[in-house]
């Protein structure tokens, strides 16, 4: 989407107008450039049939020009989830063959943020995964991409124009998370997904990404992934990300782990059929990742951050892991398997704790990780578990902020003595019953994440769970997306990381 800022004064092929009810008599500037035709049909409108209630919309056709009045409902009750999901449904509702030149005019009512939060929307909602529909991709390169021009009073536009390359940077951030996790299964696999963040890291000098392939797996003890990974004939891998190796060398940086599923069969403890091929969403804790470090390039975010994407496709082979196997960890600790689906976990294991070879402030992991915490959560909510009550508390306030809600979840004991109370190795990869399957999970995680410096003495490192298997893919509530893969906390980690 191409776009610029500028003042009310010209209106392109379709003039956004969105407003505050009650404000039905709009300021004058928000017809500017109209014909006269459209500016008398436009204010008869007003007159009759538009009241700015929240989700009404009126279109007021013109010769050159398409208006479309959008109700915003209550200016009090505006909230960056209001704004935000407005503009997102606006964008929706507009078609191409109206023209592309897209003209968003803000009148009485909207200051600095929630202006930003429209345009956010209607950016995140630009998205269509279309390259293997040949109909859809001609079409959208003939019409080409919308170009905005949004329109404010003249004191905004300098701070607009700021803001609004900010969001273009998030927002390429979280289209490269949704296109990862959106691409089918055999084309997006772990050596894949390790050339493209190759590829995306070579030509920017701020940037390292490593990659450990099945030979550096095996030397370095990586048997978590090694098994999870084995059945397949595509070989799992570890990609690190580091951008600005060289900032403030002393300071701790935060480090994002992901899990990276390519496809979860369920292995030998196979999975039903149905869905099943939803089951290529399961790397979105990896995608997430991925767009998390373009968009803090994209914004020239200046601390170190690292990102460890944990990758594996799960499959039943001659060559599988399986139901009743005692495997090693990077950690040193053995996990009884239990159940071969139960594999997030296991990859995770190795990734959470070479994270602890950075030093981080702290560590917070993403995975596609429960069914069970789409039971507790529906689509509505990712499940958040911390051992740290300041880092809890701020992704759960950098979740708000994003309308990304990360639902706090107990870490109990009891369910670390659950997963801790296996006969015959260190932990077990299942609970010992169904319930509470979401939080055994974390608390199986927690057995992973080390002490500073792996110091018994010391205390562990701060560390934050993201449960997205409900919020990854299939909320139908959620307006920033048409179909597929959200990509749900670039936005909730790249605020959680540039306002600290
Ligand atoms: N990737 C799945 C979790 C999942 C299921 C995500 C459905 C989204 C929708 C995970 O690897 C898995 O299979 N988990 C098992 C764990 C169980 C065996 C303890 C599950 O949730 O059933
Ligand atoms: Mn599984
Ligand atoms: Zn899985």
């Amino acid at each position: 989407m191409d776009w610029k800022v500028s003042e009310r004064e010209v209106a392109g092929d379709v003039l956004v107008l969105p407003l505050w009810e009650g404000k039905n008599k709009p300021a004058n500037s928000a017809l500017n450039g109209l014909a006269r035709s459209s500016v008398i049909n436009t204010k008869s409108a007003f007159k009759s049939r538009f009241d700015g209630k929240a989700g009404s919309k009126l279109s007021v056709w013109g010769e050159k020009c398409r208006v479309v009045l959008v109700g915003m409902g209550d200016l009090e009750k505006c909230s960056n989830k209001v704004a935000r999901d407005a503009g997102a449904k606006t964008l929706s509702s507009l078609s191409k063959k109206d023209g592309t030149n897209l003209t968003v005019r803000f009148t009485t009512g909207w200051n600095l943020d929630s202006m930003l939060w429209f345009i956010e929307g209607m950016m995140l909602r630009d998205y269509a995964f279309d390259k293997y529909r040949s109909k859809d991709k001609k079409e959208r390169e003939e019409q080409g991409e919308w170009s905005l021009d949004i329109q404010a009073s003249h004191r905004y536009l300098k701070e607009l124009d700021a803001g609004i390359t900010r969001i273009v940077g998030r927002v390429e951030g979280v289209h490269l998370a949704r296109d990862l996790a959106n691409e089918p299964p055999n084309y997006l696999y772990p050596m894949s997904y390790a050339e493209k963040a190759k590829e995306w890291a070579k030509d920017k000098p701020n940037v390292i990404v490593e990659v450990y392939d099945w030979d550096d797996l095996q030397k370095k003890g990586m048997y978590g992934l090694i098994n999870v990974g084995k059945g397949s004939s595509r070989k799992p891998c570890m990609v690190l990300f580091t951008l600005n190796p060289n900032a403030n060398s002393k300071d701790r940086s935060p480090c994002i782990v992901g899990k990276g599923i390519t496809f979860d069969t369920g292995g030998i403890s196979l999975k039903p059929g149905a869905s099943m091929d939803e089951m290529k969403y399961d790397m979105h804790g990896a995608a997430t990742v991925f767009g998390l470090m373009h968009a803090l390039y994209a914004t020239g975010h200046k601390g170190r951050v690292r990102g460890i994407a944990c990758l594996a496709e799960n499959m039943p082979s001659a060559e599988a892991y399986r139901p009743g196997d005692v495997i090693p960890t990077y950690s040193g600790k053995t996990i009884e398997v239990l159940n071969t689906d139960a594999e997030g976990r296991n990859v995770l294991a190795d990734g959470l704790w070479k994270s602890g070879e950075f030093d981080p402030s702290y560590i917070i992991d993403l995975a596609t990780l429960t069914g069970a915490v789409v039971v507790s959560l529906g689509h509505e909510a990712s499940g958040l578990w911390s051992n740290d009550s300041e880092l809890l508390e701020k992704v759960h306030q950098a979740g708000n902020q994003e309308d990304e809600i990360a639902w706090k979840m107990p870490l109990l004991p009891a369910f670390e003595k659950e997963m801790t109370g296996s006969k015959i190795a260190d932990v077990r990869n299942l609970g010992k019953s169904r319930w509470g399957g979401a939080n055994t999970a974390a608390a199986f995680l927690k057995q992973f994440v080390p002490n500073r410096n792996f110091d018994e003495d010391s205390e562990q490192i701060p560390w934050a769970h993201l449960d997205i298997a409900g919020t990854a893919w299939g909320a139908s509530t959620n307006a920033m997306v048409g179909h597929g893969a959200t990509g749900i906390h670039v936005r909730t980690l790249h605020t959680l990381i540039t306002n600290s």
